[in-house]
């Protein structure tokens, strides 16, 4: 059996009569970039929030490193680092002295400071007030506090909320250098699908509090399938045309669509139309985007 380092089992969590998270079954392998990702509103936090244990399932179970969380809460939460919303922090101390509060209560060597300053590439501006930091600078400042530890497992929820855009792109680099070079495995939520597909290696989807699909980044990709579109001046003489050879197509608005077709029936194709002077105006290959299948996975809700 698979070893994974968080499972849950039909985790869920209701407001009064309303399910912000149904039945969850999260299964997060060691080190991988789990991508958590879901519109606003579809239960990300409040599950984030559950296996961190800052809110009570209504039901279900959680397992973080093959424990009980509600059972070995502390042992487990001392393995976990985590970012949620927006850190705060005293704005008057340096990132120094910010990080120094946190390493006295969790009791690790002063020389992880420097450590994880420099992970997040915050070494020179280490003994700057925090007050002045940039919001990419804070959330970077938030990460080397959740590494402080030496976590096994990292918590992010939407941790490039907020940055522009080099603050993303640092963000998102930051994030894949670490299970790599840590060991690390990572929760990380977003809204943004483009996100998790330049970060993940695996992938749970979430909508209205479900989870809708979860499996590999790869998985995921291969629902992503390209078909070969004709435009031409008659497309009912077209379908016919080709249907009389054994070639099916699909009508959709103003073009004919043909699924796994190859170089050579393609050629054949056109020649056929051509033969039966049917003008060929466009040939193109029409790929369904990964914010297609989302819209289907969905139901339309946005990313
Ligand atoms: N403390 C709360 N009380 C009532 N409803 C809540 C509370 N927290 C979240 N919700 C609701 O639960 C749903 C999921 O919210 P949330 O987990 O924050 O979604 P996400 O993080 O994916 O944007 C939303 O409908 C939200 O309004
Ligand atoms: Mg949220």
């Amino acid at each position: 059996m698979k070893e994974y380092i968080i499972e849950t089992s039909r985790l869920t969590k209701k407001f009064g009569k309303r399910f912000a998270v149904a039945d969850v079954n999260l299964q997060i392998p060691k080190g991988e970039i789990y991508g958590f990702l879901g519109p606003n509103g579809a239960g990300k936090t409040t599950t984030i929030r559950m296996l961190l244990g800052l809110a009570k399932p209504s039901l279900g179970t959680i397992q973080i490193f093959g424990k009980d969380l509600k059972k070995d809460k502390l042992a487990i939460l001392r393995r976990v680092g985590s970012l949620v919303e927006y850190p705060s922090y005293y704005g008057h101390l340096t990132a120094r002295e910010n990080l120094e509060a946190v390493r006295r209560l969790l009791d690790v060597p002063k020389s992880r400071i420097d450590e994880v300053l420099s992970i997040v590439r915050l070494t020179k501006e280490a003994n700057r007030p925090v007050k002045g930091f940039s919001l990419g600078m804070k959330q970077r400042l938030g990460i080397a506090t959740a590494l402080l530890g030496n976590p096994e497992l990292l918590i992010l929820d939407e941790p490039t909320n907020g940055l522009d855009p080099s603050g993303i792109l640092e963000m998102r680099e930051l994030i894949k250098s670490m299970p790599k070079q840590h060991g690390i495995t990572i929760l990380v939520s977003s809204h943004l699908l483009s996100e998790i597909d330049q970060m993940a290696t695996r992938v749970g989807i979430i909508s209205k509090g479900e989870m809708i699909f979860q499996d590999s980044i790869e998985e995921l990709r291969k629902m992503s399938t390209s078909k070969m579109a004709i435009k031409v001046d008659d497309m009912e003489k077209a379908a016919r045309v080709l249907l009389s050879t054994g070639t099916v197509s699909e009508t959709v608005e103003d073009r004919l669509l043909f699924a796994n077709a190859s170089n050579n029936q393609v050629a054949s194709m056109i020649a056929e139309l051509v033969h039966n002077r049917i003008s060929v105006y466009r040939v193109e290959e029409e790929k369904k985007s990964l914010e297609d299948i989302f819209l289907e996975l969905t139901g339309g809700g946005s990313l």
